[in-house]
């Protein structure tokens, strides 16, 4: 089979979160299930750069103007990844990130920049990349949603689409006036179409128009439908009855492999876990911690509101106070980068800050530390919980979205069944964070229980195999219709 996929980032080229760690692992995983993926992103600086220094072979494809605007397409095969890199550099050449300015605000005319993606993808689709056809396209989040509404606005034959959420807090919403630059029929503005609440409604006509929706993990495909969970589109998806399918997110092992990881001191494995005690030294003297018996705790992340770091910011002393040292490496809202920042400056051997956004260290910060920190508020799937799983990490988890289905929390039964890989809370608030916090300081007491734990976790399969395998036959059952 061969698939298009059309996500605003994929790893290693352009990161921002999990959605570029999920594009650039499952073509790969995909691969051993008989499709061959495709994947369109933007022509970013650091794509095209990218291309240059690598040297690749790159055929250069002439496209229609997309919405106006001059376009082409660079085919090319980048780390193993082939690319359909959408070159327009009217709208992606820019200093700063894939979204935001060097100053941290939206650029004003996203609702073009991925406008055009979408329609760039549907004509990709349909046909305008000479010997290229693809049985199904999926796309994904709010960028690349309006590829299924461009193609069932068109009278053409189409392949089939899925829409993946990573998260539906983001939704691509803009004012009404944009609507007629789209270059979508009149019948688009209305309930069926991109018409949400008398704005464009990107994720919303994405919704209505693919063949099929996806999420990331079965969990978060039962907290959408409901009006707690649905931000809005509650009614919508639960209109979508089976056509909304939860698939949880895996990881890929090769880049996150504790015994062959090259970012990290010492390299370790399951029936070997010794040496990461060195990885744990390391990362105290990378963050200048005091060197002492007790456990690290980590976070790594976003900070923001739906990530509920707030909640640790907010409890740092009692954190410490229990003799717990703390690492934060991330970035986000500044209320909590400074309540992090303060939290160092009045413990600054025990609690470690760095604001900012390091990849390699990330990988330190999983091999070195005993616990990661995840209390989310709401979570698609989260992806440091699997890394932390698989580099031994213990996660500590709120029970939202993907955290509930991929850790094992470790009640008596699970502790003594050798079940158990981490520790979950039911809910978001600082008492039943602390409560967690404590039962894991019990659990870690016993060198025995918490080594167990971790050998269980680092067993725990956190591989696409079986998600790539659902994704395949969610294909294969969409070109049979
Ligand atoms: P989300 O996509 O909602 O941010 P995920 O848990 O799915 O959450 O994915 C986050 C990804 O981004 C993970 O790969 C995580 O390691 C990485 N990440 C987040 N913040 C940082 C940071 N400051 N430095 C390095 N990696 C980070
Ligand atoms: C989003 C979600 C996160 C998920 C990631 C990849 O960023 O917030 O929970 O893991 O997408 O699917």
């Amino acid at each position: 089979m061969q698939i298009l996929a059309i996500a605003s980032e994929a790893f290693p080229l352009i990161k921002t979160g999990g959605l570029a760690d999920v594009a650039g692992a499952l073509p790969f995983a995909l691969a051993a299930h008989d499709c061959d993926v495709v994947t369109m992103l933007p022509g970013y600086p650091v794509v095209l750069k990218a291309i240059e220094t690598a040297g690749a072979d790159v055929a250069v494809l002439p496209l229609e103007p997309v919405l106006g605007g001059a376009a082409r397409i660079l085919a090319v095969t980048l780390h193993g990844l082939k690319l359909f890199v959408l070159d327009m550099p009217e709208l992606y050449d820019r200093l700063g990130g894939p979204y935001t300015d060097a100053g941290g605000h939206d650029y004003a005319d996203n609702w073009r920049r991925f406008a055009a993606l979408s329609k760039a993808g549907a004509m990709v689709a349909q046909g305008a990349v000479p010997g290229f056809l693809p049985d199904i396209v999926h796309v994904h989040d709010w960028q690349a949603a309006l590829t299924p509404v461009y193609l069932a606005a068109s009278n053409r034959p189409r392949p089939k689409t899925a829409l993946t959420i990573h998260n539906l807090a983001f939704q691509g919403n803009y004012p009404a006036a944009i609507f007629p630059q789209l270059e979508l029929p009149p019948t688009s503005w209305s309930i069926e179409g991109v018409e949400y609440y008398g704005n464009v409604g990107y994720l919303k006509g994405g919704l209505h128009a693919c063949d099929v929706v996806t999420t990331v993990s079965p969990t978060y495909a039962k907290e959408i439908v409901t009006p707690g969970g649905g931000m809005g589109l509650d009614g919508l998806l639960l209109g979508r009855g089976s056509r909304l399918v939860g698939i949880v997110n895996g990881i890929d092992t090769t880049v996150w492999d504790p015994a062959g990881d090259p970012a990290i001191a010492a390299p370790y494995s399951a029936r070997n876990l010794k040496p990461r005690v060195h990885d744990k030294r390391a990362l105290e003297g990378e963050f200048g911690l005091r060197r002492e018996d007790g456990p690290i705790f980590a976070v790594v992340s976003r900070l923001t509101w739906q990530k509920g770091l707030d909640l640790v910011a907010d409890i740092c002393d009692e954190i410490v106070a229990r003799g717990v040292r703390l690492v934060v490496v991330g970035s986000g809202e500044a209320m909590i980068e400074g309540a992090f920042q303060a939290a160092h400056s009045r413990h600054p051997d025990r609690v470690g800050v760095r604001i900012g956004y390091d990849e390699t260290l990330s990988h330190r910060v999983q091999a070195g530390a005993d616990a990661i920190l995840i209390p989310s508020r709401f979570e698609p799937c989260g992806l440091t919980q699997l890394y932390g799983l698989r580099y031994g990490c213990i996660p500590i988890v709120a029970k939202v979205g993907g955290l509930a289905d991929t850790v094992v929390d470790a009640n008596y039964a699970a502790v003594n069944a050798g079940a158990a890989t981490g520790v979950i809370f039911p809910s978001p608030t600082t008492d039943a964070l602390l409560e967690a916090i404590d039962r894991s300081l019990e659990l870690y007491a016993d060198a025995a229980v918490w080594r167990k734990m971790q050998v269980a976790a680092m067993k725990a399969d956190v591989s696409w195999d079986k998600s790539a395998a659902l994704y395949a036959g969610l294909y294969r059952d969409l070109t049979k219709e």
